[in-house]
């Protein structure tokens, strides 16, 4: 190709990118000269084909047209950028009347039994009551020996554990089947006087309309030199009036078994369902909400108190069927299925935070 014709090849090729009104006719441009199989590419390609003593000048003159020809390109495609920009911003509404889609403060929902623990942690604070804590997985010392519950105690298969395997030193930790331990762990870990209140998960192998593998249990513990039965008794009667909103309520306290406690007594509270509903201190309907009793000597004797001196009661109160009776949840399965209609329909805002001042529920 002649020096002139290379020269009318520039003009031609810079005046179609000069033409290109947009960034796709660019792009067709480009391919069109510097492609694999462009028109500039090509002429790179012949100069193997040139005898050497013309190669350089040629070789010299195409890099300079396919330079000048790239530049050209990248000027352009800036330019075309930012006309688009512009006119997309000059284009474009927003409108910021429109409503915004509902946020997770409206969409979410508190699921019932964590709005039943803050409930219930709420009274017994105000009261005088701190939380405790202990994992889901328990040395089988705080869930039965130090309970009084030793290795071939009978009590033991009432309790339908779910163990798991050895450990190193040869014992079983086991998934705690009710938050009794968290009492040994508090008295382990602080001196008398005690009030605390320890909510969580429990786990049972047991499953049906009423019962499910895991289930909640608040434990309650008081321990000094002077609590006695009628400290329990007013407690509990006092939480049933906050936490169901009545002025009276039906108790029963039923005498029961319980390793650690002794006396040991069952507690019911009186209902009535009237079509759906639960009506809470009426009716001749029972439900058992909890165990308590009064430490047994032993217990205090595991944790290095003496009984003689200290003494003080405890309770597991099942947060699920308090829960059910004062929500009117029939079902107990329901609650853990995780069925978002379900939570739709009994679970709380995320705001509404229960206190005593500005009313529970
Ligand atoms: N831990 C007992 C249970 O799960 C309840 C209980 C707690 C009873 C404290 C007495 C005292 O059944």
């Amino acid at each position: 190709m002649s020096t002139l014709e290379l020269y009318s090849l520039k003009s031609e090729l810079l005046h179609a990118i000069a033409e290109a009104n947009d960034l796709d006719r660019l792009e067709e441009v480009r391919v069109a000269a510097l492609g694999r199989k462009g028109r500039v590419s090509e002429l790179m390609q012949a100069l193997g084909s040139l005898p050497p003593e013309e190669r350089k000048a040629y070789g010299q003159v195409v890099n300079s047209l396919k330079d000048s020809v790239g530049e050209a390109l990248e000027a352009k495609r800036r330019e075309l950028t930012k006309t688009a920009l512009g006119q997309k911003l000059a284009t474009e509404r927003a409108d910021v009347t429109l409503p915004v889609r509902e946020g997770p403060l409206a969409e979410g929902r508190v699921h019932p039994v964590s709005q039943v623990t803050d409930e219930i942690t709420e009274i017994f604070a105000e009261v005088g009551f701190s939380i405790a804590e202990g994992p889901d997985i328990e040395t089988d010392f705080n869930n039965f020996t130090a309970l009084n519950i030793p290795p071939e105690h009978p009590a033991r298969q009432d309790h339908d554990t779910f163990y798991l395997p050895e450990a190193p030193d040869g014992t079983r930790p086991v998934l705690r089947t009710h938050t009794s331990p968290v009492q040994i762990r508090t008295m382990l870990r602080e001196k008398p006087p005690l009030r605390i209140i320890a909510p969580g998960r429990v786990y049972r192998s047991d499953s049906d309309q009423t019962h499910t593998p895991m289930f909640h249990q608040v434990e309650g513990l008081a321990i000094d030199e002077e609590t006695h039965l009628g400290h329990l008794k007013w407690v509990l009667e006092e939480f049933c009036k906050a936490f169901f909103e009545v002025p009276q309520v039906k108790m029963r306290f039923r005498a029961s078994y319980f390793p650690f406690t002794e006396p040991s007594m069952e507690v019911d509270i009186g209902y009535a369902k009237v079509g759906d509903e639960f009506r809470i201190g009426e009716g001749d309907d029972w439900l058992e909400i909890l165990g308590c009793g009064m430490v047994h000597p032993n217990v205090l004797k595991n944790v290095g108190l003496d009984p003689e001196r200290y003494q003080g009661f405890a309770f597991g109160l099942g947060i699920d069927r308090i829960a059910m009776l004062k929500y009117g949840m029939p079902d107990l399965r329901a609650f853990f299925s995780g069925d978002l209609r379900w939570l739709k329909h009994y679970g709380f805002p995320p705001l509404a935070i229960p206190t005593l001042a500005a009313g529970l529920s």
